[in-house]
């Protein structure tokens, strides 16, 4: 381990070139936050004095975002938002050019905690969260931060961050200002479905196997589950699908997968994937059902859709039998193939969501960060991305691949948004 006190704690520093391979890799392929809010953000640092603290997934998509932070005058701090997503090398790049990182691939929980605490120690003015724990640890843990006035306000990037803080909210707890970036137009339907959506070459990655013919059952039809199932219909796989909300269901069945319970599913699944925010949703009842030899992965953000501590205490063997794959021996002999430890399996077997669709959320997070700091004085909850904000990343992005797309007349604003004109 690599370490300056209250300044960085990373795996090894050795590592710095291979991230900054990585990171020139992903650059070239984010247009909008790497060169068009960068170059901006450089001139007119909008960012100057203020400290940004992200418990985010230490990718070279991050690793960007945090450049063009910093490109705006900003003092970053990251830690990982899972303990098993963090890129080593591309951590200590990040050191190498002034970021203050605390994470590294495998931490326990216990050094999880430990690196938010690192960051929140320095009383960041904007938080920027994927999970949710970063900002419910200050929320425990630091309440002097939450009261001073020096956090001006936080974002959250993912799905089940944003359902906690919306029960957080609900229950009178959110004590800060919060934008639900997973929720901008720009996050949602294009992060979630295209990256989340692709994450299914993470099985494929795990164990090699031909995605033609097999059965695969995917658990949830949302926003990441519904791309996961297109995803492995194109690649030859029969898809089953499994939901608890109608409507999601009715979605599926017409876009012509067939719908059955969790119960049915798991008893022809050669692989399931999981990613609903929900838990036990392959859960100890379906383990007697599973086929030999069936690979079983989650893509949601926490380890928990899929039993795995009861899988293991059910185990007769676990053998790692590759990189993030362990083989299960349950008793009688079946083996079942568990990708990352039930942990979300496109950000340990893979590198995470492609960078040109992370080159949207980045964007939002960018933008947002600006527009924080130029409002300042928010009230305590959550409060919607601006559409403005919204509409720009998706008009930045189609400039920047060229696309040109067509303006309303004033005659067609009017007509969309009156109520004169009729039969
Ligand atoms: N792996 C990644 O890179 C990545 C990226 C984005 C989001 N996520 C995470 O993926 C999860 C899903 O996010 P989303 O944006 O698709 O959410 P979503 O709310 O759009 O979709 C979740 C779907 O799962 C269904 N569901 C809930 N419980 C279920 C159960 N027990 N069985 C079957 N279906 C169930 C819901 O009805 C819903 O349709 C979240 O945990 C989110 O944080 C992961």
């Amino acid at each position: 381990m690599d370490e300056k006190s209250g300044e960085y704690k990373v795996a090894d520093m050795g590592l710095v070139e291979k991230g900054l391979e990585a990171i020139y890799i992903a650059q070239r392929k984010m247009p909008v936050t790497c060169s068009i809010i960068r170059d901006r953000f450089e001139r007119e640092k909008p960012l100057q004095g203020i400290k940004i603290a992200g418990c985010l997934h230490i990718t070279k998509e991050t690793a960007n975002l945090a450049l063009t932070l910093q490109a705006g005058g900003a003092e970053v701090l990251l830690c990982g938002s899972n303990p098993l997503s963090t890129q080593d090398d591309v951590s200590a790049a990040l050191v190498s050019h002034g970021v203050k990182v605390f994470a590294w691939h495998g931490n326990t929980q216990e050094e999880f905690y430990w690196c938010i605490r690192e960051c929140l120690k320095h009383e960041p003015n904007i938080l920027i969260d994927d999970g949710a724990d970063l900002i419910v640890t200050a929320h425990k843990e630091f309440p002097e931060l939450i009261t001073s006035g020096k956090l001006l306000a936080c974002q959250e990037e993912t799905t089940t961050g944003v359902k906690r803080f919306k029960a957080m909210e609900k229950a009178g707890a959110l004590k800060v200002p919060l934008f639900p970036v997973n929720d901008a137009r720009c996050k949602n339907e294009f992060d979630n479905e295209l990256g989340t959506g692709q994450g299914v070459i993470s099985a494929i990655q795990g164990m090699h196997i031909l995605m033609a013919g097999k059965t695969m059952v995917i658990a949830g039809y949302g926003h990441c589950s519904s791309g996961m199932a297109l995803r492995a219909r194109g690649l030859g796989a029969q898809v089953l699908v499994t939901e608890v909300d109608p409507i999601q269901a009715l979605k599926a069945v017409f876009a012509g997968f067939r719908v059955v319970p969790m119960d049915e599913a798991v008893k022809e699944a050669d692989v399931i994937l999981t990613a609903t925010g929900c838990k036990d949703v392959v859960a100890e009842k379906h383990f007697d059902s599973l086929k030999d030899g069936v690979i079983l992965g989650n893509l949601g953000h926490f380890d928990v859709e899929i039993a795995t501590r009861k899988l293991y205490d059910r185990a007769s063997e676990v053998k790692p039998i590759r990189k993030d794959v362990e083989e299960i021996t349950l008793p009688g002999g079946k083996k079942v193939y568990l990708l990352a430890q039930g942990r979300l399996a496109n950000l340990v077997l893979t590198e995470g969501h492609p960078s040109e669709v992370m080159d949207m959320s980045f964007a939002l997070q960018s933008l947002v960060s600006e527009f924080i700091v130029k409002k300042k004085n928010f009230r305590p909850g959550i409060i919607d991305v601006p559409e403005e904000i919204d509409s720009k990343v998706g008009a930045l992005k189609l400039k920047s691949m060229g696309i040109i797309i067509d303006a309303l007349t004033e005659e067609q604003f009017k007509y969309i948004h009156g109520y004169e004109e009729g039969t």
